[in-house]
């Protein structure tokens, strides 16, 4: 379905007749995805000028307040998908509650619930390094035109209508997934528009790469700290390599081109793993699958995990379905 020099607008249009509910809607609500990541990409870029534009907190030539970037990607999605009433509700990783956008209105007929983390890794923006944009949409499971409830962000990741991310890396780039396989777009920053760049995103069922955050070795359960150790091994062959970059969408998006796995398991420190659930697992977990990989708690398939919160954490193993299948056995074997 995917022509050369598409771009991102087209293909929308011209696969949405392929979405189980064709109402355009969904489209709608990816292009304002599509725009807000512009806009974020924009800023995200101008990052390295803090020093000359000025810092978070203080005040900018116009006298507005400067906003740290994550406030801003923040601020900029949940604007974009409000304004253009494209969508009953929001969660963000930001937000301590979900908001419900005119779901009291009987006549709001918007079906869809997006779900975000709008700057993961933002730990790097201050070093230059990749960060990212991650986000998940369901159809919601209450009524048209009641007020959104938790139970219709509470959903497992089995039950997401299209998840995606943007890696605003030396290039940019959005990557989504409807349920009918992954595609990559790439920004070209001088038109403005996304071109289909990666038609058909596949992990490779083996890689050479495992993304673990090392400093915490010690704290691991042992089935990790094994399956490591097994991936430190020369013999039978096993090159291994180390990456990892700690932004989870640029981990992972090296790892699904090159094929390798992430892990972010549970320590002392984040009993329950760090990463969340919601807004940085299940999306990923619905493009891993979709691109022929795999994602786990290293015995659940995440998707099928039922979220009793919002903001819920979860162990995280995720990648090449080889190298998941093989840490898992390290799990299964040190239970
Ligand atoms: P966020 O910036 O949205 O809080 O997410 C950071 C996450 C994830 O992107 C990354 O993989 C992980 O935290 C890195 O954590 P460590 O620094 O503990 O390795
Ligand atoms: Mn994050
Ligand atoms: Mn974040």
């Amino acid at each position: 379905m995917s022509k050369p020099n598409q771009t991102l607008g087209e293909f929308i249009i011209e696969n949405q007749t392929a979405f189980k509910y064709t109402s355009g809607e969904l489209s709608r609500l990816l292009n304002s995805i599509r725009l807000a990541a512009k806009v974020v990409n924009h800023e995200v870029n101008k990052a390295g000028l803090v020093d000359i534009i000025g810092n978070a907190g203080d005040t900018n030539i116009q006298g507005e307040d400067q906003q740290k970037l994550d406030v801003y990607a923040n601020d900029k999605f949940i604007q974009t998908l409000t304004k253009r009433n494209i969508v009953c509700g929001i969660a963000s990783e930001e937000e301590d509650d979900f908001i419900a956008i005119n779901s009291q209105d009987e006549n709001n007929q918007n079906k869809y619930v997006v779900l975000i983390d709008p700057l993961d890794g933002s730990s790097n923006i201050d070093v230059n390094v990749s960060v990212g944009t991650i986000f998940s949409i369901y159809r919601r499971v209450t009524p048209l035109g009641t007020p959104v409830t938790l139970e219709d962000f509470l959903q497992k990741g089995s039950a997401q209508v299209a998840a995606g991310y943007v890696v605003y890396g030396t290039s940019t780039m959005l990557v989504y997934t409807t349920g009918y396989g992954v595609n990559g777009f790439t920004l070209n920053p001088a038109i403005g528009s996304y071109y289909l760049s990666h038609p058909n995103m596949q992990f490779p069922e083996d890689g050479n790469i495992y993304s673990v955050n090392e400093g915490n070795y010690s704290d691991f359960p042992v089935g990790i700290k094994k399956y490591i150790k097994y991936c430190q091994q020369d013999e039978d062959e096993r090159p291994y390599t180390s990456r990892y970059i700690g932004s989870l969408v640029s981990d992972f998006h090296r790892n699904m081109i090159k094929g390798g796995i992430y892990m972010y398991p549970k320590s002392t420190k984040n009993p329950k793993g760090k990463l969340r659930l919601l807004y940085e697992c299940n999306p990923m977990a619905f493009i891993a699958e979709q691109a022929n990989g795999k994602a786990s708690d290293g015995f659940t398939r995440i998707m099928d995990i039922q979220p009793t919160e919002l903001h819920e954490r979860v162990p995280f193993i995720c990648g090449s379905k080889n190298m998941v299948e093989k840490a898992e056995e390290f799990m299964r074997n040190e239970q």
